[in-house]
């Protein structure tokens, strides 16, 4: 049986410590929060003494905010959040406290990886589009054709990097101590700014993890990186790293979780709760590899996207985004599928959808290794 979560506390954003399962959204206290307080927009943030909720409701066409409905003591009320087809707007993203940091972070985000290989112009406009619409996570890495993708997002965020949660990576081959030192501030450099909001390992290594956790705390002692987190970990390299750097050090680990892709709701995911380390979902579409609309799954996604009057790639960002420890980072290098992704957040899932899904994309063997990209 399940172990349904403690409710969040309400003056820290925080969950207890300890929190595992995968909750029906209909009895996910997280959710449930997330209907009372929009802790992102309350003036002073999330430990803000006096709660409002700010929905901002973005055009088409514009950056500029058109309205802005406060409401104050976060009353039980739906969000206006604006589903079905002839939406003229866009409702603003959700964040939620990332894991043990109580850091709101937004439920969607971007990844990065081959963008320097699309348009660069639309590129641009798209991570800006995003931005627009608080999908301020943003994903990159060194590995990313080279630096080239840092650079491009530090081009995007310039005069924006206080909007950013900005995310970067170094490779395990350059993460000894000095190596990542080194890798930081020519990561740092390319994206044009003085800190990172989460500097991740991106794959376990050769180098010894001790080393690499020594760099990425002096990092934070620094101000060069606010937290630092791994990628690709399974249990027993997370439970290496807990062992090394202690609880509440671990801002998250980023993952490979599709629909065709539950593997980490096995262990890892159940894991990560347990220590409210919260899992970023990499290739959330499968990378290109996104369910064909005539396969029986794909029909069957097609249909509960067609109830939500919501598209299916909507509908696959809601199903992974239904545990609430799981953030996800879309890649959309154009502007119209970065406001497709971003309308995902007003997607809400019934405990029936979210059961015909689990059905149709089958979860599967617990395979012998973390699968990864
Ligand atoms: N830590 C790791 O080891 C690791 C590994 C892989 C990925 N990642 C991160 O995760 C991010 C996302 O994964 P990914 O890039 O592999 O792939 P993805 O996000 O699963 O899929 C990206 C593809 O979906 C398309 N797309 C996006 N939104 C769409 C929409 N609304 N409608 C139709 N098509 C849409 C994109 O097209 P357009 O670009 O043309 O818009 C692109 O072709 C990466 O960019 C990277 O930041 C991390």
């Amino acid at each position: 049986m399940p172990t349904v979560a403690p409710p969040l506390c309400l003056a820290s954003g925080r969950r207890p410590h300890a929190f595992r399962s995968t909750v029906p959204p209909s009895q996910d206290p997280r959710r449930s929060n997330e209907r009372h307080c929009d802790s992102a927009f309350a003036p002073g943030g999330i430990d803000a003494p006096q709660r409002l909720r700010s929905l901002t409701v973005i055009p088409r066409d514009g950056a500029a905010a058109t309205h802005t409905a406060v409401q104050h003591s976060c009353p039980v009320r739906p969000l206006p959040l604006l589903i079905g087809k002839a939406r003229p707007y866009i409702a603003r993203m959700r964040t939620l406290p990332f894991g043990w940091t109580g850091r709101p972070v937004a439920i969607i985000g971007q990844g990065t990886w081959q963008m320097e290989k699309d348009d660069r112009a639309a590129t641009i406009r798209s991570i800006q589009r995003g931005l627009d619409l608080g999908m301020t996570h943003i994903d990159t890495a060194e590995m990313y054709g080279s630096g080239a993708a840092e650079r491009l997002v530090g081009e995007a965020i310039a005069g924006r990097r206080d909007e950013v949660f900005l995310a970067s990576k170094v490779l395990p081959h350059n993460a000894s101590l000095q190596g990542t030192l080194r890798a930081c501030e020519q990561s740092l450099k390319r994206l044009g700014t003085d800190r990172l909001d989460l500097y991740l390992l991106h794959w376990p290594g050769a180098i010894p993890l001790e080393e690499t956790l020594d760099a990425f705390e002096r990092l934070v002692q620094d101000g060069k990186i606010r937290y630092w987190g791994l990628s690709n970990f399974d249990v027993d390299d997370l439970e290496r790293a807990l062992r090394i750097a202690g609880e509440e050090r671990i801002a998250c680990n980023q993952v490979l979780y599709h629909l065709e892709e539950r593997a980490i709701e096995h262990a890892l995911l159940p894991w990560c709760s347990a220590h409210q380390i919260p899992v970023v979902a990499y290739s959330p579409f499968g990378s290109g590899g996104f369910p064909s609309p005539d396969s029986r799954a794909g029909k069957q996604l097609g249909t509960i996207a067609a109830a939500h009057g919501a598209t299916p790639r909507q509908v696959a960002l809601a199903f992974l985004g239904r545990h609430p420890d799981v953030f996800t980072i879309p890649k959309a290098s154009q502007p119209a599928h970065v406001e497709d992704n971003a309308r995902a957040a007003a997607v809400m899932l019934s405990d029936d959808d979210i059961r015909h899904l689990e059905v149709a994309f089958p979860l599967g063997m617990r395979p012998a290794s973390l699968p990864m990209i």
